[in-house]
């Protein structure tokens, strides 16, 4: 990935930190956009590199994405890359799901990856072209009952990466998504807990349960996540946008 400058939402923690760590490794230059300062401040530690980034910015706030980018150009040079990781999720029952949780997620999940992809095209219409990399999940196609929230969300976000993809198809950019199962990550810290309520489980039964119910018995490795977004970042995917890699052991296959 030597030459790529790559902006990564919610790049402190989860799959972003993971795909950061790796991508400085393939000679990347990286800047990550996340809330998160304490997170992002262990993993500039660990990556200990020039090539590597912190703005610490809310991702629902254009005019703090345009200004970062502007200097993550600056810092870095032509922004070639994109990948939208910031996210949130809570599993509740559909009638106890607040307004308060339906606008969070939206904002998080839906409005920033579509505020991130206008400030990203911006500049990489003018770079000559560019890929992005919106992260969905397994919920933007399936249905998930006590998920309805975040599940309307990612499937606001397919829309979006393949609505975008169309319209930019012909112009050297490339808009695709992944969409996991379960990749064991931070976000799992509490969201475990709520899926145990919802199956009438203990928490620590709940990965195993998972796994029972997925064809290849394992969970998503970050492995799975990293080699999927090298691709479609690479152009060893140059004639594919507007699709999704499904990362899910089988579990879905639309
Ligand atoms: N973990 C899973 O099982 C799973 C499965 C499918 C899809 N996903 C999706 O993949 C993405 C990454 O998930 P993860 O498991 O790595 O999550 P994570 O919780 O480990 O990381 C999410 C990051 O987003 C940041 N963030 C949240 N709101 C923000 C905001 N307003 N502005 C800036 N940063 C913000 C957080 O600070 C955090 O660092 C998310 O979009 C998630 O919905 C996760």
């Amino acid at each position: 990935m030597d030459n790529k400058v790559v902006v990564i939402t919610g790049g402190a923690s989860g799959m972003g930190a993971a795909m950061a760590t790796d991508f400085i490794q393939r000679g990347a230059k990286v800047a990550v956009f996340d809330l998160n300062s304490k997170k992002a401040a262990l993993l500039e530690q660990s990556i200990g590199s020039q090539s590597f980034a912190y703005y610490q910015i809310d991702v629902t706030n254009k005019a703090a994405i345009e200004t970062a980018t502007q200097k993550v150009e600056q810092q870095f040079g032509k922004l070639t890359s994109w990948v939208n990781s910031a996210g949130v999720s809570k599993m509740v029952p559909f009638l106890e799901s607040s307004e308060a949780l339906w606008d969070k997620t939206i904002a998080v999940n839906l409005k920033a990856t579509f505020l991130c992809c206008q400030v990203a095209i911006t500049h990489m219409l003018v770079n000559g072209g560019g890929e992005i990399l919106n992260m969905s999940s397994l919920s933007g196609k399936k249905p998930s009952s006590w998920q309805t929230v975040y599940c309307a969300s990612k499937f606001g976000v397919q829309g979006l990466t393949q609505s975008i993809a169309k319209e930019f198809a012909d112009q050297r950019i490339r808009v695709n998504s992944i969409c996991p199962g379960i990749v064991p990550t931070e976000m799992w810290e509490d969201l475990k807990y709520q899926y145990a309520k919802k199956r009438s489980l203990q928490p620590d039964q709940v990965m195993d349960y998972f796994k029972k119910n997925i064809p290849m018995h394992r969970l998503v490795n970050i492995e799975d996540v990293i080699n999927a977004a090298v691709f479609l970042l690479t152009d060893n995917s140059s004639y594919l946008t507007g699709q999704s890699i499904n990362l899910v052991g089988g579990e879905w296959m639309d």
